[in-house]
């Protein structure tokens, strides 16, 4: 037989997999997997079942290639009213299968092979994946902990002739970073000089603790970067329906016009009843999302006072649903070791990164989970 595709011989098996699957054989609680242990809202599931049981049977049917129009004009409103950034849903916003295939979709419309494309590290793990695939090269710039701001030398560094895109994510995961005015006006700066698209991953948006995501949204909606910036966003984390995968992005419309040619020759359209659900949600998420908010900070305060009270070093999010704390020994040995002695799955952080080490001493752990879990998580650590 002859040999798989090359692209291929690059990817690994994803960390998340590797520790769920110790995680099930251990029958421990897994911390590791980034989604809640808990259901989305009632209201959300009901809209779901409306849609699948619609009278005649409309949503069954392929979507539009673009989205359906309740949802493109359902986040187009959001985006307005929550962000104060217009944009078009005819012509600038595109639903996808996910913020995963979002990001897929709009490095194979931007980026060609040899192509740079600058990533903070520790990051998401599709960014490399799918930079890999493409033939492109990441060029990472890391995240220093403890306050994970970057160091503004190495981000000039990173840019050249040759990049062709940034990709932010804020809020961050791993490390629950929130991009400040001054760390955004510094890429916008780079993105402009180099030439270079932006790709901002806002999957955590309302997902924010301290501080909020207007500062972002107003600077990615500033004329001079609008034309060149690709936001991308999801309802999984949101509404905390991660198996949904609603995504979408929001690009001026040439950049929008590649994306979705390459979009409708992955899925053409994104499941039509969950679309018209997510719509439904975006459209009544005012009573919805400060509860939400409130109650994730609830969680993100259980996990952090109680691992500090066992004496672990943690690194406090200021969004996401992930957490970090730093250990003494190899990472990779610790979350082995949790597993085994304390029935507790968590992640190295070590595959988010590139270049640096210091991910060799970091471990994430995931807060989504209901506060029974957390409690029980925290028991079993005593155990130490
Ligand atoms: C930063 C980031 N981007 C994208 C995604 C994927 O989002 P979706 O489930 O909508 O594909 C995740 C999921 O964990 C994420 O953490």
């Amino acid at each position: 037989m002859k040999k798989f595709a090359k692209r291929t011989e690059v990817l690994k098996e994803s960390i998340f997999t590797t520790m769920s699957n110790k995680a099930r054989k251990a029958n421990a609680i897994n911390l590791a997997q980034g989604f809640p242990d808990f259901d989305g809202p009632d209201w959300l599931v009901q809209a779901a079942k409306d849609a699948l049981s619609k009278d005649d049977g409309a949503y069954n049917q392929y979507a539009s290639a673009l989205g359906a129009p309740a949802l493109r004009k359902a986040v187009a409103l959001q985006q307005d009213q929550d962000w104060g950034t217009a944009f078009d849903p005819e012509s600038e916003i595109t639903i996808t299968v996910g913020a995963t295939e979002a990001i897929y979709a709009t490095l194979q419309a931007l980026v060609d092979s040899g192509d740079e494309v600058v990533v903070f590290e520790p990051m998401y793990d599709s960014y490399a994946a799918t930079i890999d695939m493409i033939g492109a090269i990441a060029k990472p710039v890391t995240l220093l902990e403890p306050t994970f701001e970057f160091d503004e030398k190495e981000l000039r560094a990173a840019f050249s002739s040759k990049t062709k895109a940034i990709m932010i994510n804020s809020p961050h995961n791993p490390t629950g970073k929130i991009f400040n005015a001054k760390e955004l006006d510094l890429i916008g700066r780079l993105a402009v000089e180099f030439d270079a698209f932006i790709i901002t991953d806002e999957v955590y948006e309302h997902l924010t603790f301290e501080s909020t995501h207007q500062e972002f949204a107003q600077w990615r909606s500033s004329p001079v970067l609008r034309d060149r910036t690709v936001a991308i966003s999801s309802a999984g984390k949101t509404f905390g329906m991660t198996g949904w995968k609603i995504g979408w992005t929001l690009a001026p419309e040439a950049i929008t016009k590649t994306i979705r040619m390459v979009h409708q020759y992955i899925p053409f359209c994104a499941t039509h009843p969950m679309q018209m659900a997510v719509a439904h949600g975006l459209e009544h998420r005012s009573g919805y999302i400060a509860g939400f908010k409130a109650e994730y900070k609830k969680k993100r305060d259980l996990l952090v006072g109680g691992l500090r009270d066992l004496g672990f070093d943690v690194l406090a999010p200021q969004g996401t649903y992930f957490l970090q704390i730093k250990v003494n020994e190899n990472a990779f040995d610790f979350c082995d070791q949790l597993i085994e002695k304390n029935g507790v799955a968590a992640i190295p952080t070590a595959p988010f990164y590139l270049k640096h080490k210091q991910g060799d001493h970091l471990v994430r752990l995931c807060f989504a989970k209901r506060d029974e879990t957390i409690r029980e998580a925290l028991k079993r650590l005593q155990a130490r």
